[in-house]
């Protein structure tokens, strides 16, 4: 679900100067945060705390255990 190829310095990349875009985190049901821009998953970010790739999510929340509500957050400029 992540993406090993970007580091902690492309998340504030996704929004450089360009307010207009569209910007939303869904928190996926017993997963992770998925930082979608334009409706395109850019990024997974682990909020179960068990992932060996923080902060994206390595997939450890599915042997973790871990159990989370779904929501949705969007940012518009
Ligand atoms: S949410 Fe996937 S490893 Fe933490």
């Amino acid at each position: 679900m992540n993406k090993p190829d970007k580091d902690k310095k492309d998340i504030i990349k996704l929004n450089p100067g360009n307010i207009m875009e569209k910007i939303e985190f869904e928190f996926a049901k017993d997963g992770p945060i998925l930082v979608k821009k334009d409706a395109k998953v850019e990024y997974a970010l682990c909020r179960c705390g068990h992932s060996t790739k923080k902060p994206f999510c390595s997939g450890a929340h599915m042997s973790s255990g871990f159990k989370a509500d779904s929501s949705t957050l969007e940012l518009k400029g």
